[in-house]
């Protein structure tokens, strides 16, 4: 397969540095709390495992795996589950990990999901939030960085399933 062009977004190094800025305010946050922290496969597997060990207090971990079908608005779109978490959240504080929240109907239908499930609470971290692109109001509480446009690839994100192993985040350049 031919190889793109691509530019540097967001180095390793930056990455690494703002990954130990959220997990050092998370671990203040849920001090005392009962937490899960939920990565959405498979583009946050990279971000999750390394926001998880910058979490100082020992919360309990889970992965989901989401399809969408369709496009445009949400009423058009079906989400589903292609894998669940196993895990009980029933009275406990839940993160959902994703690499991007980018119109935020995915985030919008595992809320609806977990709140259903009789969480205490439900906060949204993301590497990239592309705010500008939201399509229904979702808010991410733990924000990496923010983006308004450009197709990224690397550290989990992927074109056509590669790119993914990249340790940074860079644009795609289709010309
Ligand atoms: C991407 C991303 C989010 C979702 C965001 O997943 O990982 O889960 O899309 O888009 P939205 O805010 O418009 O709903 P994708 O379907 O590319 O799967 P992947 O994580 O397996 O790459």
């Amino acid at each position: 397969m031919e190889e793109l062009s691509k530019k540097p977004v967001f180095s390793a190094d930056e990455i690494q540095n703002r990954i130990k800025e959220l997990g050092a305010i998370i671990s203040a946050d849920y001090a005392d709390k009962p937490l899960v922290v939920v990565c959405v496969l498979k583009g946050a597997f990279m971000f999750f495992s390394d926001l998880v060990k910058e979490i100082s207090i020992m919360p309990e971990v889970d992965f989901v795996r989401v399809a969408s079908y369709g496009s445009g608005n949400e009423s058009s779109r079906t989400i589903s589950f292609t894998k669940d978490i196993e895990l009980s959240v029933k009275d406990k504080h839940v993160i959902l990990v994703d690499d991007i929240v980018d119109s935020g109907y995915t985030m919008a239908f595992l809320l609806r999901q977990f709140e259903a499930r009789g969480a205490a609470s439900i906060r949204i971290s993301a590497l990239v939030d592309k705010e500008e692109r939201r399509e229904t109001p979702i808010t991410v509480d733990y924000p990496g960085f923010t983006l308004p446009s450009g197709f990224i690839v690397g550290y989990g994100l992927d074109y056509s399933e590669r790119y993914r192993n990249l340790r940074a985040v860079h644009e795609l350049h289709f010309a």
